[in-house]
């Protein structure tokens, strides 16, 4: 069978399993036309892993059927996309649709709600929908579909105009991250070749050395600079965009891979550089028989005070959850900590600083103390486990040729995250045998790996060297 048909019948095969199931249970799958609610959310999740080989396929397919040349300068141009999500975001157009219902609206209204251009907007919303996001269904009248629907902040349009600084409290987060990597993240991108081909540059491990800060014209490593006076917009956009990443699947998180339930009453769990307590948030209100501190930077311990006041009232109060401000670079003080939790903040450093941190979490660890690392991890594209079947849950069940071997890895944003690590602050997502050499070299060890399907972040549960 050609690979063209093998495609073809990965597509057909799954569609009609997935379809099969659905009815078999009395619901539909959720079409482009139904915008999100937590109970299509929920069957989309459900059926996710079934989902990404067909997606896998579907990808394949367009880059087997397609001329080199088409594909390759329609490539070069993408970045337009997420610059359009950003704009779209500032602009707050999906809750603008969200108000105006099935029937959608005219490209004149949705700018003067906004006090944009019409036309230049309307030919943002046009791009946005030759991929689905938002429908044309007449001429200059745009509506939500499912996936714009997916950056609605859920707020209406005039609570949006009297405090469109903090827009994103509260919301999924979703068009946090999407306007952060579609608008700051661009002017980085934008800078990643010549900060490569830079002798210096292009083999720093410093923070102060990434293509950010080419490209916002700073030296400041992007954590202080977000703190600058002029940068308040990055600041508060910023920790709603770390919820935007698990949002749609937290339950899952915090239910499945490390066992939190089994942990005894009263353990400790320290949410290192834990940002405003996104995922404590999670954790506390389902594991209460836990107690938790968030550390990280004062500003942002400023703004998580802020944060559990308003979403979790009472629990800063009792005890069960500390905010303190700490540098992770600096001694650990806390040294009766059942677990270290690391959450998308390992992929933040390079090896360099990376050892330095964990280095102080192994020196404040007790014999039982567990690390948990929460970040993606980079899965080769070929198909030899043979660095990782050693480990607990660290392989993976590959896809059948001739798709890729890890379909959701290579849908889901890891290989594009680490593109953004590495020109955020010269840093990186890694493979398990780059976890392996870093986590060594810090005194730790990987006990196993708790699996989920990316985007999703995976569990590295480590003890002691
Ligand atoms: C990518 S965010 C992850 C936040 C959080 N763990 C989460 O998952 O939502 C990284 C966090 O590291 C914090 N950070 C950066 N440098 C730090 C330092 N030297 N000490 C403590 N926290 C730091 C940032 O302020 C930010 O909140």
């Amino acid at each position: 069978m050609s690979s063209v048909e093998a495609l073809a019948q990965v597509i057909s095969n799954g569609v009609k399993d997935i379809q099969a199931q659905c009815t078999a249970r009395g619901f539909s799958y959720p079409t482009p036309d139904v915008v999100c609610s937590p109970e299509t959310d929920a069957i989309q999740n459900e059926f996710s892993s079934q989902a990404a080989p067909i997606i896998a396929a579907a990808y394949q397919l367009i880059a087997t059927l397609s001329h080199p040349q088409p594909y390759l300068l329609g490539m070069g141009l993408w970045g337009y996309f997420p610059a359009s999500l950003a704009y779209i975001d500032a602009t707050f157009v999906p809750d603008i649709l969200r108000e105006a219902g099935d029937k959608g609206l005219h490209v004149n209204d949705i700018a003067a709600a906004t006090k944009v251009h019409p036309g230049r907007l309307g030919r943002i919303l046009r791009l946005l929908a030759t991929r689905h996001v938002f429908e044309e269904v007449a001429p200059d009248v745009f509506r939500n579909t499912r996936l714009s629907s997916g950056m609605c902040l859920g707020k209406s349009v005039k609570e949006i105009l009297e405090n469109p600084l903090g827009r994103w409290d509260g919301s999924s987060g979703v068009a946090a991250i999407v306007s952060l990597n579609g608008h700051e993240n661009m002017k980085t991108a934008a800078s990643l070749t010549e900060t490569l081909l830079d002798p210096v540059t292009g083999f720093s491990e410093e923070p102060t050395e990434a293509a950010f800060q080419r490209g916002h014209r700073t030296r400041l490593p992007c954590y202080e600079w977000l703190e600058e006076p002029e940068n308040i917009i990055t600041l508060s956009k910023f920790p709603n965009a770390m919820r935007g990443t698990t949002h749609y699947n937290s339950d899952k998180v915090v239910n499945e891979g490390f066992e939190w339930a089994k942990l005894p009453e009263g353990s400790l769990v320290v949410d290192v550089a834990g940002g405003i307590g996104n995922l404590t948030m999670v954790l506390a209100s389902t594991h209460k028989h836990l107690r938790y501190v968030v550390q990280d930077r004062p500003a942002v311990i400023k703004a998580a005070h802020e944060h559990w006041a308003q979403k979790m009232p009472g629990y800063v109060e009792k005890g069960i959850v500390r905010l303190e401000p700490h540098d992770m670079f600096d001694p650990q003080y806390i040294r009766d900590a059942s677990i270290f939790l690391l959450r998308y903040t390992t992929h933040n450093w390079s090896n360099k600083y990376a050892t330095k941190f964990l280095t102080r979490l192994r020196e404040a660890a007790q014999p039982e103390t567990k690390l948990i690392i929460i970040d993606g991890i980079s899965d080769y594209l070929c198909r030899d486990t043979s660095s990782i079947d050693n480990i607990p849950g660290a392989a993976k069940a590959a896809a059948p040729e001739p798709l890729l071997a890890y379909p959701d890895s290579t849908i889901g944003w890891g290989y594009l995250m680490d593109m953004n690590m590495l020109g955020m602050m010269n840093c990186q997502e890694r493979t398990v045998g780059e976890f392996m050499t870093l986590l060594k070299a810090s005194g730790w060890k990987i006990e196993r790996i708790c699996r989920f399907e990316a985007p999703l972040p995976q569990q590295i549960i480590c003890t002691l060297l």
